[in-house]
């Protein structure tokens, strides 16, 4: 048996690394150097291509290095084949930090005054302040509710949709689709950390849009699927919305001619805002794999129906 490591957009060497550390007598391997792949177990993998189980016949467990798994499924997954996914403490914190960053720069006016400065003008603006300030979380899973509490205990009124009922002391929580606009209405930020799933696909388009009352600020740090890009320009162009920070996209890197990139209220950054560290994932990793090789129950498992 062995394990392989198939990554795009990510290096593998630092992975391989630590993994050869750490499991020493293991067969470890990077795609598509691949001596044998019928001997291919564990599937260490980021955003494979078309058709990745098939190469495997004797596959048992992918692996995917993010908190996200919607990178896989565009191939059919065998119910033989166990996934799993990555659920650090230390993604929790980053995407924490980075929705902090985009809130906090929204309401002092980071950017505006960035601009301000390029052209020497000398602008003073009204800021917003914490305790007035209301923030929906859209997803309420391991990272949403993390970010959801952090964010309370500064002070910011919080809110949270989930799918299913979530109970969290403090904020005002909805459940399923007939909450949703409830639940975006009177938000000042809406922030979305959605898995993106068949049910939750394109969920960031004009009809929600229609429904945020306060002008809101977007920020997208789920996946571009889940937004209908020409409706976010629309909601933004027609004062629906007041600004966006998007970290995904549909297709990344963003295309270099799309609308996105040069409007005035769309902040853009690479896919950045929590990103696996092998440092902290990799222990994970390794008890997964033992645990698959003594035939225990893996950790973080995914269930393929509902697609997180
Ligand atoms: C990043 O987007 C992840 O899924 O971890």
């Amino acid at each position: 048996m062995s394990i392989a490591i198939l990554f795009n957009q990510k290096d593998p060497l630092v992975w391989m690394k630590q993994l050869k550390e750490k499991l020493p007598e293991e067969k470890i391997e990077i795609y598509p150097a691949i001596e044998n792949k019928d001997e291919v177990e564990f599937l260490l993998t980021w955003k494979p291509h078309q058709g990745y189980v098939n190469e495997f016949k004797n596959l048992k467990v992918v692996q995917s290095v993010g908190a996200g798994i919607d990178h896989l499924l565009h191939t059919p997954i065998p119910e033989s084949i166990k996934v799993t996914r990555i659920v650090d403490p230390a993604l929790k914190q980053d995407m924490f930090e980075h929705v902090l960053m985009c809130i906090m720069a929204s309401m002092k006016n980071t950017m505006l005054y960035y601009n301000d400065q390029l052209n020497r003008s000398w602008l003073p603006k009204s800021y917003q302040s914490i305790h007035s300030t209301t923030i929906t979380i859209l997803g309420m899973g391991e990272i949403g509710k993390f970010v959801a509490v952090q964010l309370k205990n500064l002070g910011f009124q919080v809110q949270g949709w989930s799918n299913s009922p979530k109970k969290i002391d403090g904020i005002l929580t909805f459940a399923g689709r007939d909450a949703l606009f409830d639940s975006v209405r009177t938000g000042d930020f809406i922030v979305n950390i959605l898995p993106l799933t068949e049910e939750t696909k394109e969920l960031l388009s004009h009809s929600l849009f229609q429904q945020m009352a306060n002008q809101p600020v977007l920020i997208n740090v789920g996946r571009g699927g889940h937004m209908k890009d020409e409706d976010l320009v629309t909601a933004l162009d027609n004062g629906l919305l007041k600004a966006a920070y998007l970290d995904v996209f549909h297709q990344e890197p963003l295309e270099i001619d799309h609308p996105f990139w040069t409007h005035p209220n769309i902040y853009i950054t690479p896919h950045i805002a929590s990103i696996t560290n092998p440092d902290t994932a990799i222990d994970l990793v390794i008890e997964n794999y033992k645990r698959f090789k003594s035939n225990n129950e893996l950790q973080h498992v995914v269930d393929l129906k509902r697609g997180y």
